[in-house]
């Protein structure tokens, strides 16, 4: 019989380097005022020229073991998500898996942008679910900081580096009642970091950029306003929950306007909605373990509590799931 798998540690790593809006103000033509207004953000993190996303993903990895009471050698996998590896290979998660000292695990990289910590969740649940591997540590992490264009206010205001981590294992009851996830690789010219291939089309609309993230904001709000209720539906669903079942919502942290939106359309309070955006800005698929991180160590979501968590990003992906904690 399938096992079930939960979270059996949690947590997450930001640079101490904080940018404001303010400082912001000195370097493109944008506001503080604006920023807020239309995202809700006011401050995100920016880690050192010397800190690749690896030593992030290490600092968060490190703390979930140890939130999880598991030593390193008892890892049989790291999935690590990330859009912004330290290199093309060796995996990130390599890397990871060095520092850790974690040398029984397989350890590899996914890439589903903003959705890749649900992504990596799926991937590891099937493993432990059918006891091919029993303890996995899943990170997401980024440093969007290192191919943000900072001429560019309509991106260069949004995104922070950070890093998240689950521990999941087996556990005796709760844990993850449904994942749910999309992807719609039509959308693929709307978010891009192109790095390896250019087109003469993209040459063009990005002026020889080719190292840093291009954003069709409008296109990618307009899919968040209708991805992220519908990942939230989806997985509910599945999990045979109602949205007024479950205790708190810990979405993606892009713009406090799409969240809303989805506390709209199931009617629920916004209190339910944990939202750090305001300090963190999108660490992409970190800001989900961040979020609840952050909100297990200050006593808001316990142990016990019923989560729904949702994710959209670039590819196009959506990914959601409901778990209890
Ligand atoms: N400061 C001041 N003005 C700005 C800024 C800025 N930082 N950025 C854009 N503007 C201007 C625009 O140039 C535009 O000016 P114009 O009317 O003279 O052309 C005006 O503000 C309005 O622009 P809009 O794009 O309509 O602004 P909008 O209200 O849609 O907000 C935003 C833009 C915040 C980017 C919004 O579209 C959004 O949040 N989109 C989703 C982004 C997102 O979630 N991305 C992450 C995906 S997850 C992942 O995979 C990383």
């Amino acid at each position: 019989m399938d096992k079930k798998v939960g979270i059996v540690g949690v947590a997450s790593y930001v640079p101490e380097k904080i940018l404001t809006n303010f400082d912001l103000e000195k370097m493109v033509d944008t506001s503080d005022q604006w920023i807020r207004e239309r995202t809700g953000i006011s401050e995100r993190r920016i880690a050192d020229d010397d800190m690749p996303t690896s030593y992030l993903a290490t600092k968060a990895g490190k703390r979930a073991l140890e939130d999880a009471n598991i030593k390193p050698e008892e890892l049989d996998l790291i999935i690590v998500s990330t859009v912004t590896p330290d290199q093309f290979f060796p995996s990130t998660a390599c890397i990871v898996q060095k520092h850790l000292g974690a040398a029984n695990a397989t350890a590899f990289d996914i890439s589903a942008a903003c959705s890749g910590l649900i992504y990596a969740m799926s991937a590891a649940e099937q493993y432990i679910k059918t006891g091919f591997y029993k303890n996995a540590l899943i990170i997401a992490a980024d440093a969007l900081s290192k191919i943000t264009d900072w001429q560019d206010r309509n991106t260069c205001v949004l995104f922070g580096d950070g890093a998240g981590a689950f521990v999941l294992s087996e556990v005796e009851e709760g844990g993850i009642l449904s994942i749910q996830m999309g992807s719609d690789g039509t959308g693929d010219k709307q978010l891009t970091c192109p790095a390896c291939f250019f087109t003469p089309e993209d040459e063009e609309k990005r002026n020889g950029k080719k190292h840093t993230t291009w954003m069709n904001g409008g296109e990618i709000f307009k899919y968040a306003v209708k991805i992220m209720p519908y990942a939230l539906e989806k997985a509910m669903d599945k999990a045979g929950i109602t949205a007024e079942q479950i205790d708190w919502f810990v979405p993606h942290q892009a713009n406090l306007r799409i969240i809303s939106v989805a506390a709209r359309k199931f009617d629920v309070d916004m209190d339910k909605f944990i939202v750090t955006l305001e300090k963190f800005g999108n660490t992409s698929a970190s800001s989900i373990p961040i979020a609840l991180d952050i909100s297990i160590k200050s006593g808001k979501i316990k142990k016990g509590d019923k989560l729904a968590m949702a994710a959209f990003g670039g590819g196009l992906t959506w990914g959601s799931a409901v778990i209890v904690l």
